[in-house]
């Protein structure tokens, strides 16, 4: 189990929504009984924790196991040799750990942590969409309930968005539910001279719309040098701006490769956590915002789940649902390989 000390040392250079870092040595002492307790449980269950790099950095460097994007979290989920998988994140990913890994119990934390994506279509939606579309291939973004993977043929997630949609053989794709993502995979095709029919649906991610070209501009004028790292779910002007266009572990990766010192993230603010504790002689300017979904989780609940899982805590799928999104998520892995 982490010390207090070592948890600091962690957890001492976020300084996330405030000048001020909050985490002091006795403020991760603190959080010592609630993290020991998790520990204990998760032997005695033969549990392990997987936390999306969205959630609270005491989640991340207190408790997790192994921490990532949804791809790599959900290739992790789908190996997985221990009974019990908890899955701090929002509820489509525990679903999708589900489908990968039938045989484990799925824990969810945080069952009523939605997503604005995967909350704004149906299963019932799709089969109309489908009805109007017969001839395109249905891709779905992995921020869709499992009951929407069913009515997909292949799933996608932000690493691997491009590089399926250019290898799946049908040049008619329906795209849903991201409609800001959907333009700039448009945008990619035609940039690349790949000719495809790509009709998307109208959703969005409340937390990566809102951003501007306009701050962009502006952070490059007042902090030249610069590098600007932007999630595929903004919008394409925003998009257009990048030097880096990537999944929350793409991110991560390429400020470790890169030989500037200067980033501005255009996502979530966990991942600005993880940035300042993994670099803290690394810059990171511009202020982030935070997706009130990922921040449910807590140490609290995470061990009310291991302790005593309610019924919402637990994930269960129907047989016919469990079987047609695993294969629109098999196709995904088909095609990322
Ligand atoms: P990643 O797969 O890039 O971590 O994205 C998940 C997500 O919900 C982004 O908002
Ligand atoms: Fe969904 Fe957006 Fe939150 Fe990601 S950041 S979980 S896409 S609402």
């Amino acid at each position: 189990m982490i010390t207090a000390e070592a948890l600091h040392e962690k957890l001492k250079d976020i300084q996330v929504g405030s000048p001020l870092c909050r985490f002091t040595e006795d403020a991760c002492r603190d959080l010592l009984p609630t993290i020991a307790r998790i520990e204990e449980l998760k032997a005695e269950r033969n549990a392990i924790i997987l936390a999306h790099n969205y959630v609270a950095p005491q989640i991340l460097y207190g408790v997790a196991d192994h921490t990532g994007d949804s791809f790599g979290l959900s290739k992790v989920a789908r190996d997985s040799r221990a009974d019990v998988i908890v899955f701090a994140a929002v509820r489509f990913m525990a679903e999708t750990a589900k489908i990968l890994n039938p045989g484990k119990t799925v824990l969810d934390p945080n069952p009523d942590g939605g997503c604005s994506l995967a909350d704004g279509i149906t299963a019932t939606d799709v089969v109309r969409l489908r009805g109007q579309y017969p001839d395109h291939t249905f891709v779905c973004y992995i921020n869709t309930t499992a009951a929407v993977k069913a009515q997909c043929d292949v799933c996608v997630t932000s690493s691997n968005v491009y590089r399926i949609i250019e290898r799946i053989e049908n040049d008619k794709i329906y795209f849903l539910p991201d409609r800001l993502m959907g333009e700039n995979i448009i945008n990619h095709l035609r940039a690349s001279g790949i000719d495809k029919d790509v009709v998307v649906y109208d959703g969005t991610c409340y937390v990566h719309e809102e951003y501007q070209p306009e701050s962009v501009d502006q952070v490059r004028r007042n902090f030249p040098g610069t590098e600007v790292l932007v999630h595929p779910e903004c919008q394409p002007g925003v998009v257009a701006k990048a030097d880096y266009v990537g999944s929350t572990t793409g991110m991560l990766d390429h400020v470790r490769a890169s030989e500037r010192d200067s980033f501005f993230l255009l996502t979530e603010c966990g991942l600005t956590g993880i940035l300042q504790s993994e670099f803290p002689g690394k810059k990171f300017v511009g202020s982030c915002t935070t997706c009130r979904y990922m921040k449910f989780n807590s140490l609290e609940n995470i061990l009310n789940t291991l302790e005593n899982p309610g019924k919402k805590n637990i994930i269960t799928l129907s047989a016919e649902v469990q079987a047609r999104a695993l294969r629109c998520l098999e196709q995904m892995f088909h095609y990322a390989a």
